[in-house]
């Protein structure tokens, strides 16, 4: 078979450009998306094929898959859907708007891009969606309540989807990492200077100490490991004959997992106030 056509969102940085490179390297025939026309160009210079995609708007996704399927006579193998960003801040301190465009970004954009390609993988029988999901996808912390809903949404979103594709040859799966080495820090400092004000706030003094952990080199959290562990994981929602509905990735995940299920809401709180 010829190589497997694969889209990606969100591959200017961390988990997106290590997944598309591993991808790549494995012999996809990787479409790395970014939103940024610098990020797009560089992409191409390393030798992917890359092309401009920003999930906060509804035109661009569609030419994006539009462009890939000129490129491929209309196949798609895989959907990766990775592009995000949190949006830290108490939740009484988040706008409508802000929330919104939260949502706009990591939830709406998944889901559009991923109407868009269901009916060529429906044509064609099969196909892969996998979408990066998190452990903030079924546990919450303070102060991420704007990305902690949109990944909640985000599994329930996926859940009900995978069982409408039940039959179709489609296999749609969620990764859920904890911590991972990434930009993922930085942008989420900048999203808190664009949209938080922490002087009007009760949690001022809560936000000077996030602001020191946002803006820390390096990991943060015991744990944390390296984008390619995610990409192992992508490999088995690609490649398994029958791929698994979540794949975790990081002991954080495979941990709060387990203890959702065997800690009183009580307990569990008290162990995530304590994060
Ligand atoms: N790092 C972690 O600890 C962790 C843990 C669990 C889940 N995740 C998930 O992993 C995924 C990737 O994050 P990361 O850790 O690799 O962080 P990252 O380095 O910040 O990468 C995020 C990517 O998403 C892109 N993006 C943001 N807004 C976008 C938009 N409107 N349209 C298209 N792309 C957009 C960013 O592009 P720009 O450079 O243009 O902003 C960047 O390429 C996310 O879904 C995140 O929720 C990460």
């Amino acid at each position: 078979m010829d190589a497997k056509p694969i889209l990606i969102t969100g591959c200017s940085s961390g988990i997106g450009r290590c997944v598309a490179r591993g991808l790549a390297a494995r012999g996809y025939r990787v479409f790395a998306s970014a939103r940024r026309q610098e990020d797009v160009e560089d992409l191409q210079a390393e030798g992917l094929s890359s092309l401009l995609l920003d999930l906060a708007d509804s035109d661009s996704i569609a030419a994006a898959v539009d462009e890939v399927l000129k490129h491929t006579g209309g196949q798609l193998y895989a959907l990766f859907n990775n592009g995000a960003y949190g949006q830290p801040g108490a939740v009484e301190d988040l706008s409508r708007e802000v929330l919104r465009q939260q949502f706009e970004t990591n939830l709406f954009g998944w889901h559009e891009l991923t109407n868009r390609v269901l009916p060529v993988m429906r044509r064609q029988g099969y196909g892969r969606i996998i979408h990066n999901s998190s452990v903030l996808g079924f546990v919450a912390l303070p102060f991420r309540g704007a990305y902690t809903a949109s990944k909640y949404a985000l599994e329930g979103l996926t859940d009900t989807l995978r069982l409408e594709l039940h039959g179709s040859g489609i296999h749609v799966s969620l990764i859920e990492p904890g911590p991972i080495e990434s930009r993922f820090r930085p942008n989420a400092y900048a999203a808190y200077k664009r949209h938080i004000d922490p002087q009007t706030s009760v949690h001022r003094e809560r936000y000077l100490k996030m602001e020191q952990r946002l803006l820390k080199e390096g990991p943060v959290v015991p744990f944390t490991l390296p984008p390619e562990a995610v990409l192992k994981k992508v490999v088995r929602a690609l490649e398994s004959r029958r791929p698994g509905a979540r794949y975790y990735v990081t002991f954080p995940t495979y941990l709060f997992s387990a203890l959702k299920r065997l800690l009183t809401q009580a307990a569990l709180d008290r162990l995530l106030l304590r994060v």
